[in-house]
């Protein structure tokens, strides 16, 4: 086998929903200027990233239907570790009974982006399944009294199995960048919460991910009219709404879950492509562009073709 292929896939969100009424009786907001200014309803809070994590992944191995010895490891993507060590990718891969390596990498909401374009060339290089989770429990570290950031962030998880396939490969460009100079307009100090600039994040972040993926769909000789699915990172619809109109694809081919599902950082992505697969969106085929930006400040994109 000298191609690749997504798999498998699932997703995990706590029971607890949170919506912006609710918010309104804690939090000097209204669930008219959230709409409006992010497009969230409601969002998902409670569990750990271990729990969601774990849940996401068991549903994408049976999608994918491997043998558990088959699998080369599991990377998983977050910013909200359960403990600072053991990584929390070694709880998942013990709750999973899968072999080989686990490993955490902490992108920020650029995470999952790092994270499959890691997890991709390691199926090329092992010749083996690897299982890809984005999973974040940012109400953890959330100051529920700010409400610039209670309500935007949120907890979930989405997995997918990339596994040694005979189509060509499932990836066929990325583009992986990070500017430690823009620390300060989004960041978390140890046991503190996140403090962000929401304007500074909301400028860069568009201009970011139109380079970024103008570049990864260039490089691989495709227009963006041959894009069928925008998967942006779910920080705020406006910020969705911008980068698709600047990148000239049409509203109805960008993938949303952020009215029910709120800012989940790494498993975003994870969570709005696999909303995608599920509700028969993809043909075999289609282009799907991922992007991502976050804490770093990272951003990232990556061309995949669904087989
Ligand atoms: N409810 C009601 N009013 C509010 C709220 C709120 N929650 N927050 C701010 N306001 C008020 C402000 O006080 C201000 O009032 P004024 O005009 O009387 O001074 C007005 O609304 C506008 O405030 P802005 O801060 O200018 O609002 P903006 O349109 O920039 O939206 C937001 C703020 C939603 C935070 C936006 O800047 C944003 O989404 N930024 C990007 C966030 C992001 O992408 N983060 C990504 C990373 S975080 C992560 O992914 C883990």
């Amino acid at each position: 086998m000298t191609g690749t292929s997504i798999a498998g896939w699932g997703t995990s969100l706590p029971d607890k929903i949170v919506t912006n009424f609710d918010l309104e009786k804690i939090l000097d907001t209204n669930n008219d200027w959230i709409v409006e200014r992010t497009g969230i309803r409601e969002r998902r809070l409670g569990g750990t990233t271990e729990s969601l994590a774990t849940a996401a992944t068991i549903k994408a191995l049976k999608t994918a239907d491997l043998d558990l010895d088959s699998y080369g490891g599991l990377i998983l993507a977050t910013t909200t570790p359960d403990k600072t060590t053991p990584g929390t990718s070694a709880l998942i891969h013990k709750n999973l009974g899968i072999s080989g390596f686990a490993f955490d990498i902490n992108a920020a909401c650029a995470g999952f982006i790092y994270s499959f374009v890691v997890a991709h060339q390691m199926v090329k290089s092992l010749n083996q399944p690897i299982v890809v989770v984005g999973a974040d429990t940012l109400s953890r570290i959330t100051d529920m009294t700010d409400r610039s950031t209670a309500i935007l962030l949120a907890d979930g998880a989405g997995a997918l199995v990339i596994a040694p396939s005979n189509e060509e490969d499932c990836l066929l460009g990325y583009d992986l960048q990070v500017d430690g100079n823009l620390e300060d307009i989004l960041y978390c100090d140890l046991g503190g919460y996140l403090k962000m600039n929401g304007k500074e994040v909301f400028k860069r972040a568009i201009r970011a991910a139109e380079k970024s993926t103008n570049k990864v769909v260039e490089e691989a000789g495709y227009s963006m009219s041959d894009i069928d699915l925008l998967v942006p990172h779910q920080a705020n619809k406006r910020i969705m709404d911008a980068l698709s109109e600047r990148l000239g694809i049409p509203a109805q081919k960008c993938a949303s879950v952020i009215e029910r599902t709120g800012n989940t950082s790494s498993a975003s992505v994870p969570l709005a492509l696999i909303d995608s697969i599920e509700s028969d969106s993809l043909k075999p085929g289609s282009l799907i562009l991922m992007t991502g930006f976050g804490a770093g400040m990272t951003w990232g994109s990556a061309l995949v073709r669904w087989q």
